[in-house]
């Protein structure tokens, strides 16, 4: 039996069609050899969709998405569009995106490939073997709290966000967090503040209360701060770690440079499962290396990876994409952003051929 699935494809702005071509690649290698079926229905979103239609976040793309099985995203953003009004960036338009598919968790692996550990800028016994997961609260918090806005106060302006959580919400991101747990080393990190913030108070409370339906999964809090400089000091004490969405933010950039470098880290949005998860790697559009054949795919490719994991349920498939890149890295080829020397300097659609060329002997 076939099975056909749709996939909204946003290539997005800066090195996202060039990355989306990699992975198109990819998707069509995985139709040839195995029973899918893939439909790729190509939109605008962000600073191309604003280009052309003024917004960042069109109606017909956001209908395109719902009715899909799974949205892959490249990446938006430029400095052109920097000066915009704030409801018209491209960044708010990702954000809208998130909030129209209720993907309230990002999921942020960063896995350690041993050929790369002389990629990173911290020593590699430090990172050898580090393998964890940021679960990242994406649909609340500080990016979507009221009030928000500037205004004047007096004879100033004054600018405010709102770091706002209800207990449901808290309530199903930890559930998320645990459950990932269970599959994997049994052990959450919650971030938080709640040495001085109320609503990380809550969030601690709420976590330690559905932390008691996961016996099995232990719990540790840790204040962000402290999460930021352990991440660096010893990435390996790290399996889930749970973050409000800032945070979450800000510690898997982090994250990313244990890997070598922000080219390599994929991720996924999911929601409740009524509607499509969002697949899309973690770096930027990249403006300035832009249509030069040089970004890295790879973030791109594991994203793919991730999709056939959580949305298609096919966890042979993401083992043998990441298999695939693992090999390409063991045989010395490098895009520029994980060169060192003695490697091979290989551009983005090289890496791309030689992963799906990978893909191919290694099929399951
Ligand atoms: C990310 C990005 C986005 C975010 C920006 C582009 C809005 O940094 O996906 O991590 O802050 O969530
Ligand atoms: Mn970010």
């Amino acid at each position: 039996m076939e099975l056909t699935k749709t996939i909204t494809l946003l290539s997005g702005d800066g090195i996202g069609p060039e990355v989306s071509a990699e992975g198109v690649k990819l998707l069509n290698l995985v139709e040839k050899e195995f029973k899918y079926k893939f439909e790729i229905i190509k939109k605008d979103f962000g600073g191309i969709a604003i280009d052309k239609f003024g917004v960042p976040f069109p109606e017909d793309t956001l209908n395109t998405c719902k009715k899909s099985n799974a949205v892959l995203l490249a990446a938006i953003g430029g400095p052109k569009y920097d000066s915009l009004p704030r409801e018209k960036r491209p960044e708010s338009g990702l954000l809208e995106l998130r909030a129209s598919l209720n993907t309230f968790a990002n999921l942020r692996p960063a896995i350690v490939f041993d050929s790369l550990l002389d990629s990173s800028t911290i020593k590699k016994e430090v990172l050898a073997g580090t393998d964890l997961i940021v679960v990242r609260e994406l649909t609340g918090g500080l990016y979507f709290g009221k009030p928000k806005g500037i205004e004047k106060r007096g004879n100033e302006k004054v600018g405010f966000n709102t770091m706002v959580y209800s207990e449901s919400e808290v309530r199903r991101i930890a559930k998320v967090a645990f459950e990932i747990a269970r599959k994997r080393k049994k052990k959450v990190t919650s971030a938080d503040k709640a040495n001085v913030l109320d609503v990380s108070q809550l969030w601690k409370d709420t976590v330690i209360e559905v932390s008691k339906n996961y016996p099995d999964v232990s719990l540790e809090h840790m204040y962000i701060d402290n999460a930021a400089m352990q991440l660096i000091r010893n990435p390996k004490q790290f399996d889930v770690i749970l973050a409000e969405n800032l945070f979450g933010d800000i510690l898997s950039d982090e994250a990313s440079m244990l890997t070598g470098s922000i080219g390599m880290l994929p991720s996924a949005s999911i929601g409740d499962g009524t509607l499509p998860a969002i697949y899309e790697p973690v770096h930027g559009s990249a403006p300035d290396i832009a249509g030069k054949n040089i970004a890295n795919p790879i973030a791109m490719i594991l994203s793919i990876g991730m999709m056939f994991k959580y949305s298609f349920n096919n966890e042979k498939i993401h083992d043998s994409i990441f298999h695939s890149v693992e090999k390409v890295l063991n045989a010395g080829y490098r895009t520029k952003d994980i060169y060192q020397e003695g490697s091979k300097l290989v551009g983005t659609s090289e890496m791309g051929n030689f992963i799906c060329k990978e893909f191919s002997l290694c099929k399951v």
